[in-house]
This record gives structure tokens, C-alpha cells and sequence, in this order.
């Protein structure tokens, strides 16, 4: 017997429930979830997990079953240690800290120095979850302007901590859904700025040049710093749900009492440190990545659309006349990216090569439909 649906006609809605007054009116985080050929939404590496290193995979799982019937390891010893190598500057597993996403370790974050009464400045447009998990935790979220081109200047970052005086610095480097690198000296100028919590989000950190210092550089002698970073995009793994962070370990002790016991399953631990035990194949995508998305800019260029720089996976572009009708048009042809309601913008991820292709051809009979326009300067 097939069960029945709900009622829908019951008109009952949560604005009816007795929900805290400041989440009266909050939209979910909403990326839509559909099934198309190319889907460039998300920022996910669309390549898979190579067959070899699945197959290790599946071999730790395995052996993990066997303590299934057990709480995993609550400290997740191993897999902060396999952590801890793989970053390297020098890191130990006491400086490491993981959870189901980076965005669980931000709300951890966010649950130990914010919170009610309390306030996070960030500089929109910035990865949509900082806003709302500070609205789900209490804590004031500060918007504060960006520069030309999305960038943050040090002499700007640091006219925002005087003027909002925040308990938290949110900075995203590169950023989302921009693409712009985050300059050492702005984390540096905010760091000096604050007695707060500055928290530089990393999770495209693997997509930056080569030579491009990552904020690791700046956590010796820098105890309130945290740098978060993901297994979501570089390595491959956002289906598993891998978030981590690096700072002091006097900020792992603070995230400590607000973790839910056993947060890490012993088969989250274990498919983590097996995929890192082959760091190099997971990341052997990363440069063909990069390229493809610096030929996403290149031929979007050619098209008349203007880009800026990126140091992600991932590429806003400017000067659609209407990006809601571009987004559904490309939808019809089985191309998904994604529009974050900034005028005449849109994102997309680059993909393998041939969905690249697939969204650029796309893109060519969009811009029939509805010329370029000029945006900005
Ligand atoms: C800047 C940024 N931080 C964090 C995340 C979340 O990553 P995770 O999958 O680790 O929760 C994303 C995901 O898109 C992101 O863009």
C-alpha cells in the first residue's frame, strides 16, 4: 500500500508554529537540487572519485563496520593527523578540527563566539551560508561594502572592523560566488584590527596559483585566526560531507563545547582518511580544471559578457540582459548554473571539457536570444 501524501489542505504553514521571532520570514539555503546533463550550479568537482581510490575507499568502510556497533572516536585522532599532513605548513592534529562540511565547522565556530547579542561582519556578495548560519545561531550579521571588482583592500577591511566593531571577521578567499582572491595583507590589516575571531574560508584554496600564499602562512603567533577548508571541491568528495579547519588548538578546545558528541561517523572518518591517503590522484583534476574554467572566461570574453578575475573552480559573469530568462534557456538545454540575483550576473562551475563545451555552445545561442549588455566599468 502506497502511503497517503499529506494533506495539503490543512492550511498550516511555520509561520504558524512558534518559531523563534528572528527566524520569522528566513528562506532556506536554497541552490535548486535538479537532474540535468550538465550540472555547473554548485561549484562541485564534476569529475568523480577515481576508480582505484574508491575501491581503497570502500575497503576502509568496510573494515570501520566492524566497530559500527561502537561510538566512533570522538577526537577523530587519525583523520586530524591525516589532516594535519596534508596541509603541512608545519600543522599538528591538535590545530585540526573536522566536521560534516565546512559549513558545520562555521557554525561550530559561530556557536562558540557568536551568538545572541553578538555580531559577524562579512563582505557580500559572499558565500550565502555565512549569513545564514549566523542567523540560525543569533548572531548579527554585519554586511559591510566591498571594493572595485569585489575586492577588499586592507585599508577597507580594517574601516569596517573600526567602524561595526564586530566579535567575528568572516573573509572568503578566494571568493564565493566571485571568484576574487583574498590579498594576504587584507587578512593580515584585519587580524591587527580586531580582538575578535578572524575566520579566512578557504574551501577554493586548491584552485589558487601555485605561488598564491595561503592564510596557513599567517596562523603562527596568530591564536585567533581559523582558516576553513573543504573536501568538497578540489578533492572531490562533497558527497561525503568533509569540512575542516586549522587555528590554535585553544580554538579547537572553544568548538569543543559545542560540538554534538560523536559528530564524525567511523565511516565518514574512515572514507576521509582513505581519500587522503591518495591526495594526489583526488587533486590530479585540479589543473584541468583551472583550465577549462580559464577558457570558460576566455570564450565568455569573446562572447561580449565581462568577467573578473578568479582563483576558483568557478566563474561570475556580467552584462546578461536577464539572467532569470539566460538561466532557464540554458535549463532547456540541459545546462544548469546559477543565478544569485545579482543583476545581469550568473555563475557557473567550470566542468570536465566536455561540459564545458556543452555550457559554452549553450551560452553562444543565449547571447542570440539576448545581446550582452554592458555592465560596470
Ligand atoms: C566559500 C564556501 N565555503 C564553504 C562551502 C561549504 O562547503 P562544505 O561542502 O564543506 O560544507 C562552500 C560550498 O559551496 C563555499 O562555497
Amino acid at each position: 500500500m502506497t502511503p497517503a501524501a499529506y494533506d495539503g489542505s490543512v492550511a498550516f504553514t511555520l509561520e504558524d508554529l512558534p518559531i523563534r521571532d528572528d527566524l520569522r520570514g528566513q528562506s532556506p539555503y536554497g541552490a535548486p537540487q535538479k537532474h540535468v546533463r550538465v550540472q555547473l550550479n554548485v561549484n562541485e568537482n564534476t569529475h568523480p572519485v577515481p576508480d582505484d581510490v574508491a575501491d581503497d575507499i570502500v575497503a576502509s568502510i568496510r573494515q570501520a563496520l566492524a566497530t559500527v556497533n561502537r561510538y566512533p572516536d570522538r577526537e577523530f585522532t587519525e583523520l586530524r593527523q591525516s589532516l594535519a599532513d596534508y596541509l603541512g605548513h608545519d600543522l599538528s592534529a591538535e590545530q585540526l578540527w573536522a566536521a560534516n562540511g565546512s559549513n558545520e565547522v562555521l557554525q561550530q565556530l559561530l556557536q562558540a563566539f557568536g551568538g545572541p547579542g553578538r555580531s559577524v561582519l562579512g563582505f557580500p556578495p559572499t558565500y550565502s551560508m555565512h549569513s545564514i548560519l549566523a542567523s540560525g545561531t543569533g548572531t548579527t550579521w554585519i554586511p559591510a561594502q566591498r571594493d572595485d571588482e569585489f575586492r577588499i583592500s586592507p585599508e577597507t577591511v580594517v574601516a569596517a572592523i573600526e567602524q561595526h566593531q564586530p566579535d567575528i571577521v568572516f573573509l572568503c578567499g578566494p571568493n564565493n560566488p566571485t571568484g576574487t582572491p583574498l590579498q594576504i595583507e587584507t587578512i593580515e590589516a584585519a587580524y591587527a584590527a580586531t580582538d575578535g575571531i578572524v575566520m579566512v574560508d578557504e574551501a577554493y584554496a586548491e584552485f589558487m596559483p601555485d605561488d598564491a600564499p595561503s592564510a596557513l602562512t599567517l596562523l603562527p603567533g596568530r591564536e585567533r585566526l581559523v582558516v576553513s577548508r573543504t573536501m568538497s571541491k578540489a578533492f572531490a568528495f562533497a558527497g561525503a560531507r568533509v569540512g575542516y579547519m586549522a587555528a590554535h588548538p585553544a580554538v579547537v578546545d572553544a568548538v569543543r563545547l559545542v560540538r554534538l558528541p560523536y559528530h564524525l561517523s567511523v565511516l565518514t572518518q574512515a572514507a576521509a582518511v582513505a581519500a587522503l591517503r591518495h591526495a594526489p590522484e583526488m587533486l590530479a583534476m585540479v589543473d584541468d580544471i583551472k583550465q577549462q574554467r580559464d577558457r570558460m572566461v576566455t570564450e565568455l570574453r569573446a562572447m561580449g559578457y565581462r568577467t573578473y578575475e578568479t582563483w576558483s573552480n568557478f566563474v561570475l559573469f556580467g552584462g546578461v540582459a536577464d539572467p532569470h530568462a539566460a538561466f532557464e534557456s540554458l535549463l532547456e538545454r540541459d545546462v544548469i548554473v546559477r543565478d544569485l540575483g545579482i543583476p545581469n550576473h550568473l555563475r557557473v562551475s567550470a566542468g570536465t571539457e566536455e561540459e564545458t563545451t556543452a555550457f559554452l555552445d549553450a551560452m553562444r545561442q543565449v547571447a542570440a536570444e539576448q545581446p550582452p549588455v554592458r555592465v560596470g566599468a
